[in-house]
């Protein structure tokens, strides 16, 4: 948005006066790409009302699937994936120009060597001043990519090979948001705390960079996302104990309790690893809020192993946990050696009974707040108040605590 705004764009309220419409995209499940699609579908009638609209599919989509989204719907002009979008103006301009179909995508992980494939995913990041839609909070991304190639996922294919910011740049990058304003900063990468710089000769790992943004004046709230459970290390916990603005919030996703189901996927640890590492986070950090994803219905999960997944939510006090039905990604190893063979009934049964599992650990979880004084970072109205047009002294405001609950008031 800020490369787009330093262009000259401007957004609008509705498409019907955008002569620009592009659609940011994630390729995570099917479910999203469909609703591109159809999106994309009912976007025809306005290229045949006004043919000067450009259209465009940005992001992993775009990388996915590419020509395919040119023939599936023509009036598209534009698609870019996530390792060009800092060509995105340029290739607007282009369209709008009349040059025709406009194709930007980065190498297939196997189409060169790993420098090449890297260099192929440059980082917009380079670019883009520090200026956020919001003031106080803002995303600031440490790496870019993914190495691990979990079977069922589709990130390391779009996203491309692991590459860390260096730590100067994060620094700046910070020094400067929070010199606009900004009071939250929230460090993003697949795998951030995996985290690791050697560009200025000695290694930046995660919790040396929490050290070196901690003392930014008038920041007050550092978080990072996504944890992978094997790289908790102890200097990173013992960071986050350590350093008053980093906030007491660990989103460590286990995927599964199943042992089975986890060496499938290829995490490389089991459930036993797992829970032991959630020993150390509440040993190290009492008061940590922890989260999880998960994923139900993964190629030959039994019965049995849900049970083990559902047994894992009951006992770890996660703060909430994210619940995905597995949907197959082409490309991906799992897509390629084992039959989606849960149907889709037993996968919804599996997320429901998951959803409340940990609902009730939710439940007992908010109780427990119940008569706290907590810190809110006010992010806006709350829902009922945007609904009900509430205005002034008397609107219902949403924020949210340093350990990342929602609180409405
Ligand atoms: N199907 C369902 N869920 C998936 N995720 C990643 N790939 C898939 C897939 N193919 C989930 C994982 C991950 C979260 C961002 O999305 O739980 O942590
Ligand atoms: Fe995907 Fe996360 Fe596994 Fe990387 S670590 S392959 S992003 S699930």
């Amino acid at each position: 948005v800020a490369t787009l705004e330093d262009a000259g764009f401007q957004r609008v309220d509705s498409r019907r006066s955008a002569d620009v419409i592009l659609f940011n995209t994630c390729s995570v499940r099917q479910h999203a790409e469909d609703k591109v699609y159809s999106a994309l579908g009912r976007l025809k009638h306005v290229k045949e009302h006004r043919p000067g609209t450009v259209i465009g599919v940005i992001g992993c989509m775009a990388q996915k699937d590419r020509q395919r989204i040119f023939r599936q719907a023509p009036h598209v002009d534009l698609v870019v994936g996530p390792g060009q979008l800092s060509r995105l103006v340029e290739l607007i301009e282009r369209a709008k120009a009349g040059d025709g179909p406009q194709l930007a995508i980065s190498l297939d992980r196997h189409a060169g060597t790993r420098a090449e494939v890297a260099g192929s995913f440059t980082r917009l990041d380079f670019n883009v001043p520090a200026r956020r839609p919001s003031g106080a909070q803002a995303m600031v991304r440490a790496m870019f990519g993914c190495d691990n190639f979990c079977t069922y996922c589709i990130v390391p294919s779009v996203r491309g090979p692991e590459q860390c910011r260096p730590a100067d740049e994060i620094v700046t990058e910070t020094r400067r948001l929070a010199d606009a304003g900004c009071i939250e900063v929230t460090l993003l990468g697949q795998t951030v705390n995996s985290y690791v710089d050697r560009s200025g000769g000695a290694t930046v790992r995660l919790s040396d960079l929490l050290y070196r943004i901690h003392d930014i004046d008038g920041l007050q709230r550092i978080r990072f996302v996504t944890n992978y459970p094997k790289h908790m290390t102890d200097d990173l916990l013992a960071a986050v104990r350590d350093l008053d603005r980093v906030c007491p919030y660990l989103h460590v996703p286990a995927q599964s309790g199943s042992d089975a189901v986890l060496r499938r996927m290829k995490r490389g640890y089991t459930a036993a690893f797992y829970r032991d590492m959630l020993r150390r986070i509440r040993e190290t950090i009492p008061n940590a809020a922890v989260t999880s994803d998960f994923i139900v219905g993964f190629c030959g999960e039994t019965d049995a192993d849900f049970e083990q997944t559902l047994d894992l939510v009951r006992h770890s006090r996660f703060k909430n946990s994210f619940i995905f039905k597995y949907s197959t990604r082409p490309g991906t190893k799992a897509a390629e050696l084992y039959a989606d063979d849960v149907s889709e009934a037993v996968k919804r049964r599996r997320n429901n009974e998951l959803l409340a599992a940990q609902n009730a650990v939710s439940l007992e979880d908010n109780l427990r707040q119940v008569g706290r004084q907590v810190e809110v970072l006010v992010e806006g109205p709350s829902k009922s108040a945007r609904k009900q047009g509430q205005e002034g002294d008397r609107q219902e405001l949403v924020g949210r605590t340093t350990c990342d609950r929602i609180v409405v008031f």
